[in-house]
């Protein structure tokens, strides 16, 4: 059994990021991982969707620790099947975060990935992760990106992260207001404009063209809190050129519980092209699930009326157990724009 050597917790949510970044980052490269960010990227993420419903219960990052490599594989991939079921929306940004896992499996590739995540677990992920105030207050993959790319990728996209205390002032500042509907791609608001409304509404539009991993929207967000609004009433749209950071933008905007109304695009945010295709594959992808989902619950149907029990280890247990206790949330107001939210439920994994 593993044992219990987890460090102290920084209480600075992003110092804390910074630590299981460095972490990571070292884990990843001692273990010759290579340049498959989307490696260590796709298990921090898929470990950040665990959370710590009850504190009572196992601890999960122990139970995770324990398992051997095709385990710890097998966890993943249930927790990104999870994610697909609950967030379809979300899933064809999210895929190259996971879709490693399906390719030929390279015990190499297999053995740095666990590493990685023993490293994020041992640093605490799960007690910044698995705190709503604590999740909702960083951006853990924007630090894990900006650590993993090299120098001189970051230079060539500009990809930094604002300082929080931009993103802060800027979320104060922007007050975001009810900027009507969205029928077409030309009528979305950009940040900016969202500034000069004078406060946040059910159904105000937020939009960043060029998110990165969404710190500036993060910024938005915990204004709205802050001010005793929740950001789920908004629709939030985000777009980054390159795909690991909107990958991490979409698994960001459930984290940070952006709600159900939420567009992530991947494309040229200087042309409007990335809106319509982020609209046509977001709803393609919820189609799809939803047939799954139809037939899924056809196999259990069947599964039950011939007594077949389902097998499940004691993650998976602590895991089905903790999703069952999570309350739902209400519903948002209606939505011209958002029309298939019926197709999953709004809230956390776990
Ligand atoms: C400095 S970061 C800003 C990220 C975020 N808005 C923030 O404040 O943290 C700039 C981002 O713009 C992205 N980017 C650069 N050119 C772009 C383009 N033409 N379309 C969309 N995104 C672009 C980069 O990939 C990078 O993630």
């Amino acid at each position: 059994m593993a044992t219990k050597t987890r460090l102290a917790i920084p209480s600075n949510t992003r110092e804390h990021a910074r630590v299981i970044g460095e972490a990571v980052d070292e884990a990843w490269h001692n273990n010759f991982g290579g340049s498959r960010i989307e490696v260590p990227l796709g298990v921090v993420a898929g470990l950040a969707l665990v959370g710590r419903a009850d504190p009572d219960g196992p601890d999960p990052a122990e139970l995770a620790m324990n398992l051997d490599p095709d385990g710890f594989a097998a966890l993943l991939l249930e927790l990104w099947s999870r994610f697909a079921i609950l967030r379809p929306d979300l899933l064809p940004r999210v895929k190259p975060l996971w879709k490693w896992l399906e390719d030929d499996r390279d015990e190499h590739r297999l053995k740095a990935a666990q590493a990685v995540g023993h490293a994020a677990l041992r640093k605490g992920l799960l007690e910044l992760t698995g705190v709503e105030w604590r999740r909702h207050d960083a951006d853990l993959l924007g630090m894990l990106l900006q650590i993993l790319r090299s120098k001189s990728a970051r230079n060539g996209l500009g990809q930094f992260l604002t300082p929080v205390d931009v993103t802060d002032m800027i979320g104060e500042m922007s007050r975001v207001g009810d900027l009507g509907d969205t029928e077409g791609a030309e009528e979305a608001a950009t940040l900016s404009e969202a500034m000069l409304a004078p406060d946040a509404k059910p159904g105000s539009r937020i939009l960043d063209p060029c998110a990165g991993t969404g710190t500036m929207l993060l910024g938005a967000a915990r204004s709205m809190r802050r001010r005793g609004v929740d950001p789920a009433v908004s629709e939030w749209w985000a777009n980054d050129i390159d795909w690991a950071a909107a990958a991490c933008c979409a698994v960001n905007m459930h984290l940070w519980g952006m709600g159900p109304r939420v567009i992530v695009g991947c494309g040229d945010g200087l042309l409007l092209d990335w809106m319509d295709e982020a609209l046509k594959s977001r709803q393609a992808a919820i189609d799809e699930v939803t047939g799954l989902w139809e037939m899924a619950r056809k196999f259990a149907l069947v599964r039950e009326l011939l007594g077949l029990p389902l097998p499940k280890s004691p993650l998976m247990r602590h895991l089905a157990d903790a999703e069952a206790r999570m309350p739902k949330p209400p519903p948002p107001p209606a939505s011209h724009t958002f029309d298939a939210e019926a197709a999953y439920s709004q809230g956390r994994l776990f």
